[in-house]
């Protein structure tokens, strides 16, 4: 148990590691059980968020327990082994760029770093004058980097259409298929497209599941479940002609969320992995598991740099917190690759939190010419998709208020007489102007920028003194700090907003069938009732009717998200439904009625004489038939 001086509520933090236990929440995956260590962060202060969120990421390096075998990890032998192969794939397909492609796919934010991976990679490529070798793939196309587009996610044809673009005229090609919870169908089109085509195609599948734990359940219009797929992709593996990649790295801090941990190790892996190819292929020489083991160990420094100023995060958390609670904004303001993790967190939020595109957005310098992203400049699509910084001057300065809080992300190398200049323009808005800073040993921030803003976090990294590739290990270390900074920004300012109870996202969007079976769960965590009362509730919400009739039933779950994507509020609709047992228009109403959702629904979950639990899961198992 953790305690901070003033702290008005005890945040207990149980042992990491309880989720391992093979009884513990086993109706679910990995990636969508609760974590025991963030279990109460919805009463948590912002330092208590800032320390449960560090300890959280801490698990992504846990290394397995001799004692507990249920798990690989991120160092297991057999992980390290399957990276070696697949690094030695890369390397044969970088000896041969004009016929070969490596792909990297996925959705929602799987799909944003498999771009930025590629464009970065590629950028290492063109550094050494040689020609591209990455090619990304994001469901919902290009649009999607920017906004959240759920519903491609269920469609396993559009992952298939999108591969055969991509690849068009390439004799080898390495697809790595990113599903943090082996669960997106679009992923699971292109594994199999590519295992029925292996002549051409190695497939390699990254997430955070064993395949036991991927998900099994019937995809609309096709004739595979995920699992199916995983478990060819084990047969197949058998012979090295396909491979997964899936240590488990601890549920997310807020549940299912896997642009947290599962991004990181994402990022954390094929960054790695990447690396020791390019790396070997420049020296002639064979990477080893050391190799990649001292790549991957570097990453646990960047934890301890960025955790270390976790004072400053707990600053900027609570900011964060106070302008959303004001009804104010966060802006994310930044440089380079810097200003690609700001908006890709900012993208996250809609689905994540529910909340309109404007609360929380990010900006980088030069607009698309810096993002490079394959469909060009997209601003004409609306407002959501202008993200240069001349756009934030034009369009979004002239509205900032003292309620909204900005964020500058930037290197000492960066242009920092604009950085200055665009800084104090920002600060006749509000006060609330804040940096995030990458510096280099010996290298320091001016008084002059220090003294344009309110504070600057100051992350401090070694000089590099190896090859190229660490220039580009450096870079993709300073994102990942940005990333967990960020993360702990937008996800602790919705927890003092009252979006999260326990650590769970009550106040989802429902928009594609993974996130209706996880607000089904939900619903039957907190309310003890049975799968198919809670998914009746659930109907009735999205419906807005008390008479579920059998045509709504018996509706395929694509038409139930198509609705349910444009409505507010559904499943903390359909908790009241269960707990009053009152009609539709009086749960919306009670919802409607009391801004802060945690409060609502923790009135009606904690009545009289009723403990406060989010620890029910394990009883519907048994019930489910009922
Ligand atoms: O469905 C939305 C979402 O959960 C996003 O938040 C997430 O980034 C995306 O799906 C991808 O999930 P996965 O990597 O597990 O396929």
């Amino acid at each position: 148990m953790f305690v901070s001086q003033k702290q008005k509520h005890i945040v207990e933090t149980p042992d990491t590691g309880k989720w391992e236990l093979a009884g513990y929440e086993a109706a679910l995956p990995v990636t969508e059980k609760s974590n025991p260590i963030t279990r109460e962060i919805d009463k948590a202060d912002p330092v208590q968020i800032v320390h449960l969120l560090k300890e959280c990421d801490a698990e992504i390096f846990q290394e397995e327990d001799d004692t507990l075998v249920n798990y690989k990890r991120l160092y297991s032998a057999s992980v390290l082994q399957t990276m070696m192969d697949v690094t030695k794939k890369v390397e044969a397909i970088l000896k041969d760029p004009e016929h070969s492609l490596i792909i990297l796919s996925g959705c929602g934010t799987s799909g944003r770093l498999a771009f930025l991976l590629a464009t970065s990679f590629n950028k290492l490529l063109k550094g050494l004058h040689k020609n591209p070798s990455y090619a990304y793939i994001i469901a919902g196309g290009d649009k999607a980097i920017l906004t959240s587009q759920e519903a491609p996610e269920d469609n396993p044809h559009l992952g298939v259409e999108a591969l055969k673009r991509v690849c068009a005229g390439k004799k080898k090609v390495l697809f790595i298929g990113i599903s943090c919870g082996l669960s997106a169908p679009f992923i699971a089109g292109q594994l199999d497209f590519c295992l029925n085509n292996l002549d051409v195609f190695t497939p390699v599948l990254v997430g955070f599941n064993p395949v036991s734990m991927a998900r099994n359940e019937i995809i609309e219009g096709w004739h595979l479940t995920f699992r199916q797929v995983a478990e060819k992709m084990e047969e197949v593996q058998e012979t090295r002609r396909a491979f997964i990649l899936n240590p488990a790295v601890g549920p997310e801090g807020i549940s299912g969320s896997s642009r947290m941990k599962g991004g990181s190790a994402t990022k954390i892996i094929l960054e790695s992995l990447l690396l020791a190819a390019h790396k070997a292929t420049s020296n002639n020489k064979e990477v080893t598991a050391k190799n990649l083991l001292d790549w991957m160990k570097t990453y646990e420094k960047v934890h301890k740099i960025t955790y270390s100023q976790g004072k400053m995060i707990a600053a900027m958390v609570k900011q964060a917190g106070t302008s959303l609670e004001k009804m104010g904004r966060i802006y994310y303001i930044g440089w380079q690759t810097l200003g690609v993790m700001g908006i890709i967190d900012a993208s996250e939020c809609v689905p994540t939190f529910g909340t309109d595109f404007s609360d929380v957005r990010g900006f980088i310098n030069k607009g698309y010419k810096e993002m490079a992203n394959r469909e060009g400049d997209l601003t004409s699509r609306g407002p959501e998709f202008e993200i240069s910084h001349e756009d934030f001057m034009k369009n979004v300065l002239p509205d900032v208020t003292e309620n909204d809080t900005v964020v500058f992300i930037f290197t000492l190398d960066d242009d920092l007489l604009e950085i200055e200049k665009l800084a104090n323009q920002v600060k006749n808005k509000t006060p609330n102007l804040h940096a995030i800073s990458h510096v280099t040993t010996g290298q320091y921030v001016s008084a002059n920028i220090k003294k344009t803003f309110a504070s600057v976090m100051s992350m401090t990294w070694p000089i590099v003194f190896f090859e190229y590739e660490g220039f580009f290990l450096q870079k993709f270390q300073r994102e990942l700090s940005t990333k967990w900074i960020l993360n702990a920004i937008s996800t602790g300012g919705h927890i003092l907003k009252g979006k999260i109870y326990f650590n769970h996202m009550i106040d989802l969007k429902v928009s594609n069938s993974k996130l209706f079976r996880r607000a089904v769960a939900i619903l039957q965590r907190f309310t003890s009732r049975s799968p198919i009362i809670c998914q009746e509730a659930l109907l009735k919400s999205i419906y807005e009717t008390d008479d579920l009739s059998d045509e709504i039933r018996n509706i395929k779950i694509s038409t139930h998200t198509t609705l349910a994507a444009t409505k507010f509020k559904v499943v903390p609709t359909a908790l009241v439904l269960l707990t009053r047992n009152c009609s539709v228009a009086e749960a919306m109403s009670r919802i409607q009625a009391k801004p802060v959702v945690r409060d609502t629904i923790d009135r009606y979950l904690t009545a009289p004489g009723r403990k406060r639990t989010a620890d029910q899961i394990e009883m519907h198992r048994d019930e489910e038939n009922e």
